[in-house]
Order: structure tokens, then C-alpha cells, then sequence
């Protein structure tokens, strides 16, 4: 083995951090989205007749005392629906305020913002029944619009360098990062630097002129090739070479994943402007849904508080 290579699982092993803490963080992640769904799936399952039976049989029903909007187990899910979403409301209130730096940050909010914004519309969808009349209708509606278009948000919002704390990188930053990552991966692969900057490159045109669709299009073409040059750099790294050993599976699998990175890194840069106005844009689609659906909850929650009785039938 040569001592490149002897090195390497150390000098990847220094670099593992930022390689691997996206995936734990993907992951736990997804645990707490699947552990919020799982009560309001669960009781729809379990209410599955109940909800499909026309109204008038619903009253007669042995479940209409617990799920109905106002019953036992309709009226916990309403409160944690409303909970959750006056919760998501957070995100923008510590992002615009600086005091707030203490409450941890930009990105760790985000995260707990999208299971939320994730989960809040099927709590709210259970606990109305699913029925959805009315104002009430009308507020769901721009409620299940705002966490739908919150995935393009997502989207857009992972193609912009970011530090790990969700602060935007300047190109200097990604500079220096991209850098030190092409170094981590030599030094893991034993392979010269230009030589893997020429198997991990990828195509890609200018993005001044795109227009929102255009680089839409284009940012999904780029996740594409990029997949596609991490294949290629898969089978270049796992030929063995006339007097180097092969790669071992792990060394590769931080290879790869600190690859994946700097791909990533090189792609948002060449679209940072246009990726910037695709987001300015959905920023201002955005907040109109989520401003109707607060003041659509609020007059539910006023009028159902005052003039329903939420404790009557
Ligand atoms: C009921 C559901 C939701 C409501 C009421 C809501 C509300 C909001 C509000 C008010 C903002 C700030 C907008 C601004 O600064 O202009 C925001 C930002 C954002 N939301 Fe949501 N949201 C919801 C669901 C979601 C979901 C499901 C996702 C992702 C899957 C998501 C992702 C985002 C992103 C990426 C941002 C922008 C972050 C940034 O620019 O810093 N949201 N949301």
C-alpha cells in the first residue's frame, strides 16, 4: 500500500465530518417526520368508516363523540395542529431577528420548520373530519398550497451554499471549501488532484440569461449529471491501477460522498444568480398562502372558541 493511501483513511477520517453529518441529519430527520405522521394515519386508519360515511351517518356512528372536530380525539389533533402551526411561524421570527440568535440555528430551524409545515396539514385534516368547507376550506386549501410549495422552497433553498448553521457561503468561502475538499478526496484516493477534477467534471452552460423556468430545469438537469459523474468517478475509483492496491469500500464511500459535495458546491456557484432569483420569486409566492392560512386559522379558532362552544356537539 502506498503511503498515500496509508494515509488515507486518516485524512478522510479528519474530513468525515462534513461528509457524513448531512446524512445524520437527513435521517433524523426523517424518524421525526414518520414519528409526527404516525398519530394522525394512524387514528384515519382506524376511523377509516367514519370518515367515509356521508354526514348524516357520521352523527349516528358509535366514533362521532371522538372524532368529530370537537370530540375527544378530532379536538387533541385540532389543538396540536394548531400548535404546530403557530410553531413554523418561529423560523421567519428568529430569521429576522437577530436577539434570537440563542434559540440555535438558521438551519437547525428550518429543519423542525419542514417536519412541522410537513405534518401540521394532515393533524389539521384529521381533526376537520376530513371535510373541508367553508372558510375553514379556504384556509386549508392555502395551508396544503404553502407546504407544497415549501418543497420547491426546500429545493431551491439546498442549491444555495450554506454553512452547516444555514448562513449563505460567499464565493470566497465555497472557493476555499471546494479546495480543501478535492484535497480530502486525493488524499483518500491516492489519486492526483487534476486527475480527479477531469473525471468529476461536469457539464454545464451559463445561467445569466435562465429565466425561473429555465433554471429550474437546468438545477434538476445538474442534480442529474451530477449523479452521473459520481458513477463514473465510482467505477474510475474501484478499477485497481498496475502497482497501487484498490480502494477500500470505505475509503470509497468517503470519497464518493466528499465528491458529491464538491460537485455540489461547483454546480451552485455556476447558478448562484439565477438559483438567487428563482428563490426571490418564490419568497413572494409564499408568503401570501402562509399569511391567508394564518388569518383563515385565527378566525376558526376565534369562532370556534366564541360562538361554536367548542365543548357542545
Ligand atoms: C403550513 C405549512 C407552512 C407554513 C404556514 C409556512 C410558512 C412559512 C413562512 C411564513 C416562511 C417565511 C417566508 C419569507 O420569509 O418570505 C417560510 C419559509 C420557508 N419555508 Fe415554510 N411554511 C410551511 C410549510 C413548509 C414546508 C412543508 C416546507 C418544506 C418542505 C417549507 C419550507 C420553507 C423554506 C425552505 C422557507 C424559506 C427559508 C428561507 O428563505 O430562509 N415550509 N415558511
Amino acid at each position: 500500500m502506498s503511503s498515500a493511501s496509508r494515509a488515507a483513511p486518516r485524512a478522510a477520517q479528519a474530513a468525515a465530518p462534513p461528509a457524513r453529518r448531512p446524512d445524520r441529519r437527513r435521517f433524523a430527520d426523517r424518524i421525526a417526520l414518520v414519528t409526527a405522521l404516525l398519530v394522525p394515519t394512524a387514528v384515519t386508519v382506524w376511523g377509516w368508516q367514519y370518515y367515509v360515511a356521508p354526514l348524516g351517518a357520521r352523527l349516528r356512528h358509535d366514533l362521532h363523540g371522538l372524532l368529530r372536530p370537537s370530540g375527544t380525539v378530532g379536538l387533541a389533533l385540532g389543538i396540536v395542529a394548531l400548535a404546530g402551526f403557530l410553531f413554523l411561524w418561529l423560523y421567519p421570527l428568529r430569521k429576522g431577528l437577530r436577539a434570537l440568535a440563542w434559540m440555535g440555528t438558521l438551519g437547525d430551524w428550518l429543519r423542525v420548520h419542514i417536519v412541522f409545515g410537513l405534518s401540521v396539514p394532515l393533524y389539521a385534516a384529521v381533526h376537520a373530519g376530513w371535510r373541508f368547507d367553508g372558510l375553514i376550506g379556504l384556509g386549508y386549501l392555502s395551508m396544503f398550497i404553502v407546504a407544497l410549495s415549501g418543497l420547491v422552497g426546500r429545493y431551491l433553498y439546498t442549491h444555495i451554499p450554506r454553512s452547516q448553521s444555514g448562513v449563505e457561503l460567499s464565493r470566497e468561502e465555497v472557493a476555499n471549501q471546494r479546495r480543501s475538499l478535492i484535497t480530502d478526496i486525493a488524499a483518500a484516493t491516492g489519486r492526483p488532484p487534476l486527475e480527479l477534477e477531469s473525471v468529476m467534471r461536469v457539464a454545464g452552460g451559463a445561467s445569466e440569461a435562465l429565466g425561473p423556468l429555465g433554471a429550474l430545469r437546468r438545477l434538476l438537469q445538474d442534480d442529474f449529471e451530477r449523479r452521473r459523474a459520481i458513477s463514473r468517478l465510482r467505477l474510475e475509483l474501484a478499477q485497481p491501477r498496475p502497482g497501487r492496491a484498490a480502494i477500500d469500500g470505505r475509503s470509497l464511500g468517503r470519497a464518493l460522498g466528499l465528491a458529491r459535495q464538491e460537485l455540489a458546491l461547483s454546480q451552485q456557484v455556476r447558478m448562484l444568480d439565477a438559483t438567487r432569483r428563482v428563490f426571490a420569486l418564490w419568497h413572494v409566492a409564499h408568503r401570501p398562502f402562509a399569511i391567508t392560512a394564518l388569518l383563515a386559522v385565527s378566525i376558526h379558532v376565534v369562532v370556534a372558541v366564541l360562538f361554536a362552544g367548542i365543548g357542545a356537539k
